[in-house]
């Protein structure tokens, strides 16, 4: 591991001790933040209303869902196998490939019924608490007239690809008369093919949980975008699709720290608010000063998160300069060590070295992740 080659490790031991980080002192109590917080804050004036999914990034409300079999026929998103761009077979790529399909059945589980009775949760099938991330409920006034939502479907297309009641028809009909993206978007389908949307739709259920979820047993959520994109089944990577443009891993990756700051300033605040005990408000706070020291070398990440985010993934100069930064910092390194940064917040280093390591054949390096470990360790002994 080329420790010296990041300049983050060498103020690392202050970094890690970051009862008093300035940084993260200011984020918790400037305006901009009690903004962006509002939503967590109300949940937490509540009282002991119990801890929720943070909402979808985009507003939803006005749109009704469709249901999954209308995005599966074979002449829609059904085919067998691919076909042209998009690839039209994302269905049969989802039900047989994605884990998302099969993260309702998670809930019957046996692992499942031992987080639930920790929680003293009746039916993990059935509780909020569950449910929240491991499919959607929707309301039946919320599904369009005639079709049927099925939770039990899981994380269905819908589910990250907004409420399909308005855009369903025409996205159908590119050619005549003509429907842009633009148009699908405006009509409640989330705008993922924008990198700072994409991201945050990921980790409104792959960052943020509650805590007494973990000491319940629950896997600890571990998310770097890159390394969660190359192991979701890729039903988008047609061609032609953005994400085959050079470098846009990098730019993801990017884009993806900054976000999940942003996720894990919150998760601080949520643990604050419910009154979580001193160690899991503290890992919370090393997780969150393990994405900002990964960002530093590049890019400043006090102020504006969402703006930082977004002028990394817009095409501008300045997204240029930082992202030429990002590889000055050598980015394979860099996403070894954000994850060894992560391993220090977890309680059992080995055995997330060993899950990561495991659920990620194609992008992970554990001889590197172990180096970049071992740096971590040692500079901060
Ligand atoms: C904040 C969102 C969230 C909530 C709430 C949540 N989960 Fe999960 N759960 C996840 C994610 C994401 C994963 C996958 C983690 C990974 O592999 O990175 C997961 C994984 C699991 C797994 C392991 C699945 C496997 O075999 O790989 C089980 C079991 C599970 N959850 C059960 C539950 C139960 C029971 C509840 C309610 C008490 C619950 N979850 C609430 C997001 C959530
Ligand atoms: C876990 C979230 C998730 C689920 C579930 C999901 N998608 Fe996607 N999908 C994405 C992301 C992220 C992209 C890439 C960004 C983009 O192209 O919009 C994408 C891209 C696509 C594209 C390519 C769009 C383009 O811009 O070229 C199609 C088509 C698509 N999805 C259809 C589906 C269908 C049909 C389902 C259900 C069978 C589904 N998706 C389920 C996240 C998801
Ligand atoms: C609505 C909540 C939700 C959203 C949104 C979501 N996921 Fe997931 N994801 C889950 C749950 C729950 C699981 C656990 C399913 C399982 O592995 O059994 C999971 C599992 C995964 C896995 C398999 C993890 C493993 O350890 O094997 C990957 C990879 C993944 N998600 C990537 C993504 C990406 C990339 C996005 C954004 C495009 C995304 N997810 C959006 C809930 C979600």
């Amino acid at each position: 591991m080329d420790g010296p080659r990041h300049p983050q490790f060498k103020d690392l031991k202050n970094l890690l001790l970051i009862q008093d980080d300035p940084y993260i002192v200011r984020m918790l109590h400037t305006k901009r933040w009690v903004l962006c917080a509002a939503p967590l804050l109300l949940l937490a004036t509540a009282a002991s209303v119990p801890w929720e999914a943070p909402p979808a990034p985009t507003p939803r409300a006005p749109f009704k869902y469709a249901g999954t079999k209308s995005c599966a026929t074979a002449d829609c998103h059904g085919l067998a196998a691919a076909k042209g761009s998009p690839a039209l077979n994302e269905y049969q790529v989802w039900k047989q490939q994605d884990s998302h399909a099969r993260a309702f059945s998670d809930l019957y589980k046996k692992e499942s019924k031992v987080i639930a009775d920790a929680l003293k949760i009746k039916n993990a099938s059935q509780d909020k608490k569950c449910t929240s991330c491991h499919t959607l409920i929707v309301d039946k006034a919320d599904v369009v007239p005639g079709e049927t939502w099925v939770p039990q479907n899981g994380v269905t297309c819908e589910v990250c690809h907004g409420p399909a009641e308005k855009w369903l028809q025409p996205h159908t009909k590119q050619k005549e008369p003509k429907w842009e993206h633009a148009e699908s978007v405006k009509n409640g389908m989330v705008d993922l093919r924008d990198p700072v949307v994409w991201a945050s739709d990921c980790v409104r259920c792959h960052l943020v949980i509650d805590h007494e979820m973990i000491e319940a047993g629950h896997p600890r959520l571990n998310f770097e975008i890159v390394d969660y994109n190359s192991r979701t089944p890729p039903h988008w990577a047609t061609e032609k699709h953005p994400s085959k443009q050079p470098g846009f891993d990098r730019k993801m990756w990017a884009v993806g720290q900054v976000v999940s700051l942003r996720e894990s300033l919150k998760n601080i605040e949520a643990r604050k608010a419910a009154g979580a005990a001193e160690k899991h408000v503290k890992e919370a706070e090393a997780l969150a000063a393990a994405y900002r020291n990964v960002l530093k070398p590049f890019a400043d990440p006090s102020g504006d998160l969402e703006a930082l985010a977004k002028s990394i993934a817009a095409p501008g100069d300045d997204a240029g300069k930082k992202l030429a930064a990002v590889e000055a910092v050598d980015f394979e390194s860099a996403r070894q060590l954000a994850l060894a940064y992560r391993a220090l917040t977890s309680a059992d280093t080995k055995a997330l070295a060993e899950m990561v390591a495991a659920k990620n054949q194609a992008s992970f390096d554990l001889g590197k992740f172990k180096a970049a470990l071992d740096a971590v360790r040692a500079s901060i002994q």
